[in-house]
């Protein structure tokens, strides 16, 4: 099939990637020629495992293309993926601004039936929208259809995620269209559910929606679980074991951050509220939420005796791991926190520093956890990149001045940080795990 992706951020990318891959021949838009430049060298504009091979292969195949020109891209194409930006405005309503574009543009370049999926993350009602300025555009009377077909995959595992997708959601209005996109995803041979524009849509939204709901919720227990000796870890591991709750993020933390949660909540609730709906349930996983790094900080710094002055070595900075990505990353809230309490910070990450430096460009940054860690009073970890799993957490202890360790992600063994001399406070956790040593917890009352 001739596929046309307009916009080649993770999802777009990602997409054209595999669709090529499959044996399709795919073109890539976007706006920026630089982007355009960078990936018809086999240069990927962010960091995700197994991009740039895919990439490299395509391109040598010559089954990819990319270029800026949106009209003959539209014109070579069976079918049509808007995978463009809806970056949040203030109110918390998506910015359809480019969608907008590029579908006027769409309309204009229209010869003959083609398909028009809608990939980025859209409020309800967007596919119709989206019809309607086709319609208004086009020249001539070329029949197309409008389909919504949201995206699942997460950073760090987008290229898997798309491979082997849990389900595939195909939103149409017409068999014809229905079927071409359920034969485009067929040698992926994964589950189908097709259904109408609206019913895709909010799919979407209420998927990402509840997964945020899991994490506040398990970090509301966690906050419990650290005033009763309760071990969150093993609440999420006893709740997880029920198949109608499921293992899978319940992980107590720092919260959520990414291009996705925090927006596609708020956008929900912009349009619930827009038809008049209570909102407080969905409200209450931000509050959470946002709280999350304030409270961390804030036990820092009764622990501590208060930061001014102190030094913390922050490890991790990207919002989760395996990506170079910060954007509504919790280091953000963490690092502005202990700036304000006057702590001097030394900031280490594999992938994001490049990126962290356009917020923060004063810190300072390290080559490693090890740098960081030298003359600390404190490490706060806020990312689980596996390199901080396996660190000789002998060699970390001896290089800090004092010994705090502020466990964000619960990725470091308690008992065994406080054997090493840690003062160790994880999430949701104490270091006497009740059933190790019942006589402390007692004690404790
Ligand atoms: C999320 C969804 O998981 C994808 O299905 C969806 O396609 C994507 O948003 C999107 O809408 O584009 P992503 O934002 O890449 O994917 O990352 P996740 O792996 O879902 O993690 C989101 C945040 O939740 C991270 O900050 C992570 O650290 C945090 N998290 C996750 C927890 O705090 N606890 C958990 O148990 C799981």
């Amino acid at each position: 099939m001739n596929i046309t992706v307009i916009g080649t951020g993770y999802v777009g990318l990602v997409t054209g990637l595999v669709f090529s891959d499959l044996g399709n021949e795919v073109i890539c838009v976007d706006i920026d020629p630089e982007k355009v430049r960078s990936l018809l060298e086999g240069r990927p504009p962010f960091y995700e495992p197994g991009v740039e091979e895919l990439l490299q292969r395509n391109l040598q195949e010559e089954r990819l293309h990319a270029t800026t020109e949106l009209e003959s891209a539209v014109r070579h194409a069976d079918v049509i993926f808007i995978t463009v930006g809806t970056p949040p405005r203030e109110n918390g309503e998506p910015d359809l601004r480019y969608v907008e574009q590029v579908a006027q543009e769409i309309g204009r370049a229209l010869n003959g039936y083609k398909i028009i999926v809608t990939k980025s993350t859209v409020p309800v009602g967007t596919g119709n929208y989206v019809r309607r300025i086709i319609e208004d555009h086009r020249q001539g009377d070329h029949e197309f259809d409008v389909v919504s077909n949201p995206e699942f995959l997460r950073e760090g595992s987008a290229i898997y995620d798309t491979l082997y997708p849990e389900r595939i959601v195909i939103g149409a209005e017409s068999q014809r269209a229905a079927l071409k996109i359920v034969e485009l995803y067929a040698p992926l041979e994964r589950p189908m559910l097709i259904t109408n524009l609206p019913t895709a849509e909010i799919i979407k939204y209420a998927s990402n929606a509840f997964l945020a709901l899991k994490i506040s919720f398990v970090n509301s227990i966690s906050n419990l679980c650290e005033r009763v000796g309760a071990d969150v870890t093993q609440v999420a591991k006893g709740m997880g074991y029920d198949s109608r709750i499921g293992a899978q993020f319940l992980q107590a933390g720092l919260g959520f951050g990414g291009s996705c949660f925090p927006k596609d909540v708020k956008a929900l609730i912009y349009s619930s509220q827009k038809h008049g709906l209570d909102t407080t349930l969905l409200q209450s996983i931000l509050d959470i939420n946002e709280q999350r790094a304030f409270d961390f900080v804030e036990r820092m710094a009764e622990k501590l005796g208060g930061l001014k002055g102190k030094t913390v070595a922050v490890l991790g900075l990207s919002f989760k791991a395996n990506t170079d990505d910060v954007r509504d990353a919790r280091s953000i809230e963490v690092i502005g926190a202990l700036m304000q309490h006057g702590a001097d910070i030394r900031a280490y990450d594999p992938a994001a520093m490049p990126n962290f430096q356009r917020i923060y460009p004063d810190l300072t940054y390290c080559r490693s956890a090890y740098e960081a860690a030298e003359n600390a009073d404190a490490i706060a970890l806020v990312t689980e990149w596996n390199e901080f799993k396996q660190l000789n957490m002998e060699r970390i202890f001896k290089l800090m001045r004092k010994p705090f360790l502020f466990d964000g992600r619960n990725i470091y063994d308690p008992m065994r940080m406080q054997k090493i001399g840690f003062e160790y406070y994880g999430i949701g956790r104490t270091v006497e795990a009740p059933l190790l040593q019942p006589a402390l917890h007692g004690a404790r009352g």
